[in-house]
C-alpha cells in the first residue's frame, strides 16, 4: 500500500525524479556534446552514466523536465539513434552523439571544432566568445542568432576542414533556439542570461536561479516558428554584411 502510493507519487510529481537530485559524471559516466542531455542525466531524469538510452526513456526525459511532448522527444530520438554505430541498435549512449558529423557539428556554441580538439567537453574560450554576443541581461533570437554566426565566421577563418552539412545546420539552428525557448519562455521568445551561462557553464537546471520547468507544452510546432524567425534574421544580417563590403572602399582609392 505505501509502495503504491510512494510510486503514484513520483509518477505524478516529476520534482521527485530529479530537480532535487545533482551530481557530475563519475570516471565511468558518459556524456554529449549537448549541454542538455547531459544536464538531464547530471539530474538523473537521463541514465546518470549516461549509456543505452531507449526511445521511451528519451521522451520521458525531455517530457518530465522540460515539459517537451512526447513526439517532439521521439522525433529527436529518431535522430540520436543514427549516432549508434551498432546496426539495429535500439538504444544510444550520450558519447555516441559526439560522432563527428553525424549530428556533431562545427561551429558549436560551447565546444571545439573536432579540427582542434574534444567535442564533447566544455570549452571556456568558445563559451565566452558565444556570450559576448549576448548583450543584455535577456537574450532574444537576435542576439542568439548573432551568436551563431560569429561562431560560424571563427570556425571558417580557423579550421581548414570547416564543415556544416544541410543537417549540421538544421541542427546547429534548432540549438541556438532551444537554449532560448526551451530553457527560457517560448511565448516571449527571450531568455535570462543568467539562467543560460548556469546551464552551459555547470551542466544543471539554475532551479536556485528561479528556473522552473515551463509550465506550457514545448512541440515541433514552436520549434519550427523560432527556427524560421532566427533564420530570416540571419539572412538580413548576412545581405546587409554584403552590401556594406560592396560599398566599402577598397584598394585605397
Ligand atoms: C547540442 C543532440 C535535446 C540544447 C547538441 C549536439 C547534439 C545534440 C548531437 C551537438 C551539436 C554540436 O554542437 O556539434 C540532442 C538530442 C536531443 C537534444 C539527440 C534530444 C533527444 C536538446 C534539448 C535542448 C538542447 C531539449 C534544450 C535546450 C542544445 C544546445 C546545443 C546542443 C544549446 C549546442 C551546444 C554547443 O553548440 O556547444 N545536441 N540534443 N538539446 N543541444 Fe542538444
Ligand atoms: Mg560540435
Amino acid at each position: 500500500m505505501k509502495v503504491a502510493f510512494l510510486s503514484a507519487l513520483v509518477a505524478v510529481n516529476p520534482a521527485m525524479a530529479g530537480f532535487d537530485t545533482w551530481s557530475p559524471p563519475g570516471p565511468y559516466d558518459v556524456r554529449a556534446p549537448c549541454p542538455m542531455l547531459n544536464t538531464l542525466a547530471n539530474h538523473g531524469f537521463l541514465p546518470h552514466d549516461g549509456k543505452d538510452i531507449s526511445r521511451e526513456v528519451t521522451a520521458n526525459a525531455l517530457f518530465d523536465a522540460l515539459n517537451i511532448n512526447k513526439t517532439l522527444g521521439s522525433f529527436l530520438f529518431d535522430f540520436a539513434i543514427k549516432t549508434n554505430p551498432k546496426p539495429n541498435a535500439t538504444a544510444f549512449s550520450l558519447n555516441d552523439l559526439g560522432n563527428h558529423n553525424v549530428l556533431e557539428h562545427d561551429a558549436s556554441l560551447s565546444r571545439s571544432d573536432a579540427y582542434f580538439g574534444n567535442v564533447l567537453t566544455f570549452n571556456q574560450s568558445v563559451f565566452d566568445e558565444t556570450r559576448s554576443y549576448w548583450t543584455s541581461e535577456t537574450i532574444d533570437i537576435q542576439m542568439a542568432a548573432n551568436a551563431r554566426m560569429a561562431r560560424i565566421r571563427t570556425s571558417k577563418a580557423t579550421n581548414p576542414t570547416y564543415k556544416l552539412s544541410e543537417l549540421g545546420t538544421a541542427f546547429s539552428f534548432g540549438e541556438s533556439v532551444a537554449y532560448v525557448v526551451v530553457l527560457g519562455n517560448k511565448n516571449s521568445g527571450t531568455a535570462n542570461r543568467s539562467w543560460v551561462e548556469y546551464f552551459f557553464e555547470h551542466e544543471q537546471l539554475p532551479l536556485h536561479l528561479g528556473w522552473r520547468r515551463s509550465a506550457e507544452l514545448f512541440e515541433a510546432i514552436d520549434l519550427n516558428r523560432y527556427t524560421d524567425e532566427m533564420e530570416n534574421l540571419t539572412n538580413v544580417a548576412v545581405q546587409e554584411a554584403a552590401r556594406a563590403a560592396s560599398r566599402a572602399p577598397r584598394g585605397g582609392h
